[in-house]
């Protein structure tokens, strides 16, 4: 390894663990809800074995899941890396094999596979539970199937034979009223490929409607929206092609050129009815929510104004701009009566937050009134003699619930030596929305180890109400979820 590649995976807090665990009977500080009977999992990358490249995405980390598992005022922790075919295949020759984010071409001759480039997927983005089955997802390959008790990684999954495109998306969405859950695969028939392959799958996690479209150009299309009628589909910004791929560069450049896009498409409706919405230049990689309005369709999402990510580079070779990287939650709205192809958005807050955005999964497609992420809040404490030099220059230290109603923003204040990871919403009671807890892991500078915190989402500025300490570090989650004991088969 190189010292600039050790520079890269970096030290401290976010450096690898390369570690799998199994830890019972976790110290709580505080008093655990009696009501919590599930598991939360979460999903992120960590270099089991150095990048071959020392400017690669961190997002080419080796997947792993760990969870915490929740019942009778106990929790007990596990983690495992998902085990890939890459995973296995570098394992077994005990170095990195493989080379950039998404670039088959600069893959160690033993490993290169040109014709099936989601086989080189390292499943590090997001848990996915849907129809009994537990799965980690990366939007580059199929899902991998995992034991949700033991986590042990049970291989691919392509829906008996019915799912066509060669990806997955990392953020599927499930109808709260049907079961019904909506995907899509991108680059669905090769690398750089325009086509867009959009399916319905049951409740019993079955093939029922598969749709392809073409995209106005090849982008990174991360997230999605439903509503009872339709579906929303965001991209912009992000280029790549076969030309690049084969000039060894990373998957993703920026062209701050490139329009964006929202398309909106039925949910029974054909390629045809596809409508592409046009707008500004446009980082868009999460979404909080949508629904429909007569024939509007409103869409909440904590865009952020251009390029987030400095490893996806300008094209143009201009340096990345961090002052453009701003996340803030919009309301965009699209207008199907309407005879342009643009929309209306709104930034509805003033401060910036994080873009991974939640909302209670029981108001998925519908009107919702809360929207929760975590931010910086400068005004908050913040000990940078005990988090070392290592930690952060903005500490993501809050939890906010954003009231849609009253434009109220309550919020939670992890402590200041604490970064929140993303959270997570626990569902709770019969169904009134936003009652249930708030589930994410803190980074604790000071001690240089982790904690889980739950907090009432009702009652945010109370503070948490309880803490799962662990006695070690944890590497960073891409995304998290919270499974009801009635949803998979827990022991
Ligand atoms: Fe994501």
């Amino acid at each position: 390894m190189t010292d600039l590649t050790a520079a890269l995976v970096q030290r401290g807090f976010a450096a690898p663990t390369r570690f799998e665990a199994d830890l019972d009977d976790c110290e709580v500080a505080g008093s655990l809800p009696s009501d919590l009977n599930g598991a939360f999992y979460r999903v992120g990358g960590d270099w089991y074995y150095p990048p071959l490249f020392p400017d690669d995405a961190p997002l080419n980390a080796d997947g792993f899941i760990s969870s915490f598992r929740f019942n009778k005022g106990k929790v007990d922790f596990h983690q495992r890396w998902v085990h890939t075919h890459r995973f296995e295949q570098q394992k077994a020759a005990r170095r990195q094999l493989y080379g950039y984010y998404r670039n088959p071409y600069t893959d160690d001759p033993s490993v290169r596979d040109l014709q099936h480039p989601n086989t080189r997927t390292v499943s590090n983005t997001a848990p996915l539970i849907h129809a009994g089955k537990l799965f980690t997802l990366k939007e580059d390959g199929l899902p991998y199937q995992i034991d949700p008790n033991t986590l042990a990684t049970r291989g691919t999954w392509d829906f008996h034979g019915k799912w066509k495109s060669q990806t997955f998306s990392a953020h599927p969405k499930i109808d709260p009223l049907t079961g019904e859950m909506v995907a899509y695969g991108y680059e669905a028939t090769g690398m750089a490929s325009d086509d867009l392959f959009i399916y319905t799958l049951d409740k019993a996690g079955s093939v029922r409607r598969e749709v392809r479209v073409k995209v106005p150009y090849v982008s990174i299309i991360h997230d999605m929206a439903i509503t009872h009628r339709h579906v929303i589909i965001p991209f912009g910004g992000y280029v790549t092609s076969r030309e690049r791929l084969l000039a060894g560069k990373v998957h993703w450049g920026w062209d701050a050129s490139k329009p964006s896009y929202i398309g909106v498409i039925p949910r029974d409706g054909e390629a045809r009815d596809m409508r592409w919405f046009k707008g500004p230049e446009r980082c868009m990689m999460h979404v909080f929510n949508a629904h429909t309005e007569g024939n509007k369709v409103i869409l909440y999402a904590p865009f952020y104004d251009s390029n987030f990510f400095p490893f996806f580079p300008p094209t143009d070779g201009s340096p990345w701009n961090p002052a453009k990287a701003r996340a803030f939650i919009r309301k965009i709205t699209l207008d199907l009566d309407s005879s342009d192809d643009g929309w209306h958005e709104e930034i509805l807050w003033p401060m910036q937050v994080g873009d991974l955005g939640k909302v209670d999964p029981r108001v998925v497609s519908l009107q919702s009134r809360y929207l929760y992420t975590s931010y910086n809040d400068p005004q908050r404490p913040y000990d940078r003699d005990r988090c070392g030099p290592n930690a952060p220059a903005r500490m993501t230290n809050s939890y906010g619930r954003f009231d849609l109603v009253t434009g109220k923003v309550e919020s939670f204040f992890a402590g200041p030596t604490h970064n929140l990871q993303e959270l997570s919403f626990v569902p709770r009671g019969r169904g009134e929305e936003g009652d249930g807890y708030l589930v994410g892991v803190a980074n604790n500078y000071a001690e240089m180890r982790s904690e889980l915190v739950v907090v009432d989402a009702q009652r945010p500025a109370d503070g948490e109400v309880a803490r799962v300490i662990l006695p070690f570090r944890l590497n960073s989650q891409v995304h998290g979820v919270w499974a009801s004991a009635g949803e998979l088969p827990l022991v």
